[in-house]
């Protein structure tokens, strides 16, 4: 509303999405609601039409497929963010870096990462050109979701990245990345500033598409020790955020790590606007370690949903009650989990829109 009168900020700001208002701490009357991987295999509706595209690539690429997924929770839950259909991985391909993501199997680097040379074929991340099916689906979700809820986009962090880039996939110990990194710092050095850039870009691009806010996923720089999290995680954080903002100043940036009980003071020197908190950690303590100008999202332990009715419920109120009025953002501590009824996601959405500070 620059330059604008008070009536028409006033009014500016009713129209904005809930979620954006209580980012930005405005006096909301409810927390805003939405679920990490609320699109996605615990719905029958995604099910279904994974029998009719059973590549995931596609799925993840195809700009009616994309959309149409992405409002697959949309339509029957009213989330107050709507989250793009894709995965951190997508950008990969774009990047010289083929994969796959493999049912049962999870995702897959066909030639994982070693040396400096093969760090040095990895080519920066054009977005317009590599994924113009991104842009395209967060532009048509903007115009479906009216400003009803927030559109969201979403990348990996670079730590993340690298991860399964050198592990090759998913990993339980981490010892590829981690031999790299104690003995080879400067080729994983290279590595994180080529996603650096990369991500940077990606976020505009995303932004410039219409998402309205974005969620950084660093779901696995907690198997980083504080020290090593403060080489390689943190500066790389910290300089996407410090990047994003000069571009696009209002962009709710949102962080997320698994695990991240021992780093949240460290999580909130990125710069980031709302931090995404696990249930490995109790929520008024989260609150008060990240301090008043951080937002806070999350908590709730994904299994919740497979409680009755009744415990789902107390556990919102016990988690909307710790985090206090405004700044939060209620949602799950990770991904919903495979197999959570689809009645009791419905139950979690009712009772959360019910609330009222
Ligand atoms: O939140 C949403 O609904 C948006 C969609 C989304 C996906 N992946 C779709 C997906 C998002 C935000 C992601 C992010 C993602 N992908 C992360 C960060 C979040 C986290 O969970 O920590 C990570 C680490 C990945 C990498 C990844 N992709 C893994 C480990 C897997 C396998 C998971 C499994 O259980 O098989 C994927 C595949 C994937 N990405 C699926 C979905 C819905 C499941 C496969 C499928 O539906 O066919």
């Amino acid at each position: 509303a620059v330059g604008g009168s008070v009536a028409e900020a006033q009014v500016a700001s009713i129209a904005e999405p809930l979620l954006l208002n209580a980012v930005r701490g405005d006096d909301v009357e409810r927390p805003p609601v939405w679920l990490m991987r609320q699109a996605g295999r615990y719905m029958k509706s995604y099910q279904t039409l994974c029998e009719r595209y059973p590549s995931f690539r596609e799925r993840s690429e195809n700009v009616d497929l994309v959309v149409e997924i992405s409002l697959q929770p949309w339509k029957v839950f009213k989330p107050d963010g709507v989250i793009l259909f894709s995965d951190i991985l997508t950008p990969l391909s774009g990047m010289n870096i083929p994969f796959d993501i493999v049912k049962g199997k999870g995702p897959v680097i066909f030639d994982p990462l070693q040396t400096a040379d093969d760090v040095g074929q990895v080519r920066e991340f054009v977005p317009q050109e590599s994924v113009p099916y991104v842009g395209e689906a967060l532009t048509i979700l903007r115009k479906e979701v009216d400003n009803k809820a927030a559109v969201l986009g979403f990348v990996g962090a670079p730590f993340t990245l690298a991860s399964y880039v050198v592990e090759g996939g998913s990993s339980k110990h981490f010892s590829k990345i981690k031999r790299l990194a104690f003995s080879q710092p400067k080729v994983l050095h290279a590595l994180l500033q080529k996603f650096t850039t990369s991500m940077t870009k990606y976020i505009r691009y995303q932004a410039d598409s219409g998402a309205q806010a974005v969620q950084i996923f660093d779901s696995w720089a907690t198997e980083l020790s504080p020290v090593d999290f403060e080489e390689f995680s943190l500066p790389y954080l910290k300089q996407i955020v410090d990047a994003v903002k000069e571009t696009h100043p209002d962009l709710p940036l949102i962080l997320y790590a698994s695990g991240s009980g021992g780093l949240l003071e460290r999580l909130a020197l990125t710069g980031v606007d709302v931090v995404s908190l696990d249930w490995t950690v109790d929520m008024a303590e989260g609150r008060r370690r990240l301090g008043p100008n951080i937002a806070v999202q999350g908590n709730v332990d994904p299994g919740v949903l497979f409680g009755s009715k009744e415990f789902i419920t107390s556990r919102i109120n016990d988690t909307v009650r710790k985090a206090g009025r405004g700044k939060h953002i209620l949602n799950l501590g990770h991904g919903i989990v495979v197999g959570t009824p689809e009645e009791n996601v419905a139950h979690f959405f009712e009772v959360a829109k019910d609330i009222r500070y």
